[in-house]
């Protein structure tokens, strides 16, 4: 396989991640008071870096939508958790999009099931793997976080606590979702698709106003699965993570792979280390290469904003890109990648 790092375009999404329009400055080095801040300016200790806020990313081209819904909230001062919660749902209830919530593709045997968490900067989440029949469970997953002691809710338990929470049950599967699924069902070959271009997992990262990151990831996995499997989406620091003084990162692909290297938390991980988020997920998709034998059928692709309003991307094949919104405009970004 063709080893092709992207060099141009990670100048360009470096580039890109630091030009937006300025609303707020402070010391780059942690959240200081303005004593603090004057005074290490005056010593020339570290320099006032821009914070480029609010800002949201997410995954694919379904993020463009996704994001609008999303700044909405940021643009009026509304909290990170509610836009990317407002974000997401977009894409959940969009039929058009066979890898999320409605007409999200089923299983291999017909059923469409859910995996979704959120999380917010007080290290507070919520998760539901393995949900029926909701269209959106990025808002079942926000209730467990808020409304229950425990983090994940998975299953038959999942789906009785979102009736419960005043969820209506929903057909996800569309007709043009089930006619692909008999297609596939004439050769029943279980293989994943890679995703190199085509779209798998909404994962949003928002830092509003107030400098606060939260995010969410939303998915209804990889088409055809085993009945039962559940991905990295709803597994918090696997398919998302947020850690309020340092970053935030979220997955997609194979979410198998990303489980394997706690993909997210390390992204977040490498940031604490100093990483930009560029780097860091560009080391997280070299780990997961390096820990597989083969990665021919796999693409991954990690996003990953820090507080400054910093962000990078990078997966393990061209074809990944993500979408950008903040003060200055709105975009979709190639990310860079390891092969062709
Ligand atoms: N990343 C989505 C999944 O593997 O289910």
């Amino acid at each position: 396989m063709e080893k092709s790092k992207n060099r141009r375009e990670f100048l360009k999404v470096g580039t890109i991640g630091s030009i937006g329009l300025v609303t707020t400055t402070m010391a780059c080095a942690s959240e200081t008071t303005t004593e603090e801040h004057d005074s290490i300016q005056a010593e020339g200790e570290t320099s006032a870096k821009e914070i480029n806020k609010p800002i949201v990313v997410s995954t694919w081209n379904h993020g463009l939508d996704a994001n609008k819904a999303a700044w909405k909230v940021l643009d009026e001062g509304g909290s990170a958790l509610d836009a990317v919660e407002q974000g997401v749902r977009v894409t959940e209830s969009d039929p058009e999009n066979g890898s999320v919530g409605l007409g999200g593709r089923p299983d291999r045997d017909g059923n469409v099931t859910l995996d979704a968490c959120i999380m917010d900067h007080q290290n507070e989440c919520g998760s539901v793997a393995f949900l029926q029949h909701i269209e959106n469970p990025i808002s079942v997953a926000r209730k467990v976080m808020e409304d229950t002691p425990h983090v994940m809710l998975a299953g038959q338990g999942a789906l009785e606590f979102a009736l419960e929470k005043g969820f209506k049950k929903t057909n996800l599967l569309t007709e043009k979702s089930k006619e692909e699924w008999e297609k596939w069902c004439e050769e029943s070959k279980y293989k994943p698709i890679i995703n190199r271009e085509n779209h798998d997992t909404i994962g949003m990262l928002a830092l509003d106003k107030e400098g606060n990151l939260s995010g969410a990831c939303t998915t209804s996995g990889l088409a055809y699965k085993l009945h039962g499997r559940v991905g990295d989406s709803p597994i918090i620091g696997a398919g998302l993570f947020v850690d309020n003084e340092v970053g935030a990162a979220c997955a997609t692909g194979v979410g198998e792979a990303v489980i394997r290297i706690a993909g997210s938390a390390i992204v977040v991980e490498l940031m604490r280390q100093g990483k930009s988020p560029q780097e860091a997920c560009e080391e997280a998709v070299n780990r997961i290469i390096s820990k597989h034998k083969n990665v021919e059928d796999m693409q991954v692709g990690f996003i990953a904003l820090n507080k400054t309003g910093e962000y990078g991307c990078h997966a393990i094949y061209k074809g990944f890109n993500i979408a950008r919104r903040d003060q200055q405009d709105e975009g979709m970004v190639d990310s860079t990648y390891e092969n062709e």
